[in-house]
């Protein structure tokens, strides 16, 4: 799925019918899984019609010469300088390069995650992904601690170790950073204006520390990709209202009508891109993206044969009533069906639901045993 492109009305519908039914509408039986192994190649090959994870993952070095200038994804207006650090820091090839596993556990940062027991479970996998470089050690029962690839988003800096602003908040950050050895560190650092000083300063303590970790910046390609389909299916939703994908709105959603909207989405919006661009900057539209959990489930599907889902559970409560932390290590709470989110993820917790339910990936959200 590279991105959800739905009008506020499509998103709406699908919110109320979620929040009114509840996180029971989510039962999901993980005795007796089987993987479907044609349908995982079925959406790995629609996904690299649009997308292709191995090259997308990072942009490499010889893209750019220190002091080029290129254009937010999500902001065109605004600029961003690569700088001497930042280059140096990109890698030669793509650190996904000829990667293949034959298990991955994508691990969400949901509190569904305590008392899980399932770290042992998620360390068994061939390639673990984690997001935001959430913390391990204390967890480790809940979630294990093997990070083959983290993701980390510039506001990860504010969020988790202040801005930086004493000492100590470094320590922390290069302590955690020490602990992924040469695992990937996967920065996206060309989305939106106002994250660049934190990746500069975290670019600066990697060098400074000559820390191992390999450090990525997703590729403009990878974000156009998903940007793309994302507006081209707002664009048609508003401007003539001709474009309805009813699978969407409806109880069930297809994976694989979703999979083909996107296909014909980014094919048309890489012909009319200006157009596209010029109908995002109004922006009157809610276009929502998608989270990290989902861009990363993503990825993956080019890398692994079967993908485990841990830690995602977009809902306040869990299938017994119990109350749910957003996430695992904080008391970040988070209104999951706000328009003022950037993100959908009810709706795409469904998707990943009915994904599980053929045996596409494997969801769980229980405990392990
Ligand atoms: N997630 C989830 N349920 C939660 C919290 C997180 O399903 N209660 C999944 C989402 O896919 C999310 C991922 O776990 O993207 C990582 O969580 P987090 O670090 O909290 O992501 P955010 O910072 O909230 O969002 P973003 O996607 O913008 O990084």
């Amino acid at each position: 799925e590279g991105e959800l492109c739905l009008s506020r009305s499509l998103v709406n519908s699908s919110d109320k019918i979620i929040r009114k039914a509840g996180s029971s509408i989510f039962q999901h039986s993980v005795e007796g899984w089987k993987i479907n192994s044609s349908l995982v190649l079925e959406i790995r090959k629609n996904i690299l019609r649009f997308l292709d994870a191995e090259r997308d993952v990072s942009v490499v070095k010889s893209s750019f010469k220190p002091g080029d200038v290129i254009h937010y994804v999500l902001d065109r207006r605004r600029t961003l300088n690569i700088s001497q650090d930042l280059h140096s820091l990109l890698p030669e090839v793509s650190p996904m390069k000829n990667r293949r596993f034959k298990t991955c556990a994508v691990v969400g940062n949901s509190g569904i995650l305590l008392d899980s027991e399932c770290g042992k479970e998620i360390d068994s996998h061939n390639f673990v992904i984690r997001c935001n470089l959430a913390p391990v050690v204390e967890f480790a029962a809940d979630v294990g601690t093997k990070s083959d690839f983290i993701t980390m988003n510039p506001s990860v800096v504010q969020r988790a170790f202040g801005g930086f602003r004493n000492e100590s908040d470094r320590e922390k950050f290069v302590r955690r950073l020490s602990m992924l050895n040469d695992s990937v560190l996967w920065i996206p650092a060309f989305m939106v204006k106002g994250g660049e000083k934190h990746v500069e300063w975290v670019n600066a303590l990697i060098l400074k520390n000559k820390l191992k970790v390999r450090t990525a910046y997703p590729s403009l390609r990878l974000i156009h990709a998903v940007r793309g389909s994302f507006c081209f299916f707002t664009l048609k939703v508003m401007k003539t209202n001709s474009f309805v994908m009813p699978e969407i709105s409806a109880d069930i959603v297809q994976p694989e009508a979703i999979l083909f909207t996107f296909n014909r989405i980014f094919l048309w919006s890489q012909a009319q891109s200006s157009v596209v661009e010029g109908y995002w900057l109004t922006n009157k539209v809610p276009i929502k993206r998608p989270s990290t959990g989902l861009l990363m489930y993503t990825l993956a599907t080019r890398f692994c044969d079967e993908i485990h889902l841990y830690g995602f559970w977009p809902f306040p409560k869990d299938l017994n009533g119990k109350a749910v932390k957003y996430h695992y290590y904080d008391d970040l709470k988070y209104r999951y069906f706000s328009n003022a989110s950037p993100h959908r993820m009810p709706l795409e917790f469904k998707t990943l639901n009915v994904l599980h339910n053929r045996g596409a990936l494997k969801l769980t959200t229980g405990k392990c045993v």
